[in-house]
């Protein structure tokens, strides 16, 4: 079997098909968070394994959605978001979190925040977004999120986080560091 180390030749004009990217892409582990908010009085929201840090001033995350989502058109008017970083033991809420849209928060422990963002309980960090900007990203858009709080456990609690990895969870291995 090569392996890209040692077949150096990268095929180039490939057909590069959802199936064959997404099978690539779940090399690349993530975590996930949950993005959502109290609109009307209900609570509505999503799982999302694309969010990434991207700048500190100011302080902005990043979020990849799929145009076809149903979800985002009401998120995006909500005048706060909620972004929970899940934890280990969430991998039944985020399941839920990505399915039936009126079963997602069913049993779900989460909080309101003042301005209607919505955090999931447990979680390892929280932020308290508007939306910034967003960006025409092909099947996509690439949202950015500036934070307006921010909170998180104490490391020294010990807890990790969900991990997203060729479409299934997994969790980290504490290493000993050297
Ligand atoms: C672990 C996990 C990660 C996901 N990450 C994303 C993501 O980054 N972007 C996205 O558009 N959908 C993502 N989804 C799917 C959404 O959670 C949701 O199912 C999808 O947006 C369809 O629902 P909607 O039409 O209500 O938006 C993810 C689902 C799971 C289970």
């Amino acid at each position: 079997m090569s392996t890209l180390a040692t077949n150096p030749k990268l095929t180039t004009n490939q057909d590069l098909d959802p199936d064959r990217l997404r099978e690539a892409f779940g090399f690349f582990p993530s975590g996930v968070v949950a993005v959502a908010a109290e609109i009307d009085g209900r609570p509505v929201g999503l799982a999302a394994s694309s969010f990434t840090s991207v700048s500190l001033d100011p302080p902005l995350v990043s979020v990849n959605l799929a145009v076809a989502s149903k979800t985002w058109p009401a998120l995006r008017t909500a005048p706060r978001l909620g972004v929970t970083v899940l934890a280990d033991h969430h991998a039944a809420v985020c399941r839920q979190l990505a399915g039936p849209v009126a079963a997602r928060f069913a049993g779900v422990a989460y909080t309101v925040a003042a301005g209607g963002g919505i955090t999931i309980d447990d979680g390892l960090a929280r932020f308290d977004c508007t939306v910034h900007r967003e960006v025409d990203a092909g099947d996509h858009v690439l949202i950015l999120l500036e934070l307006q709080a921010v909170d998180h456990v104490d490391r020294s609690s010990g807890q990790g986080p969900l991990v997203f990895h060729h479409s299934g969870f997994e969790r980290l291995e504490p290493t000993v560091r050297t």
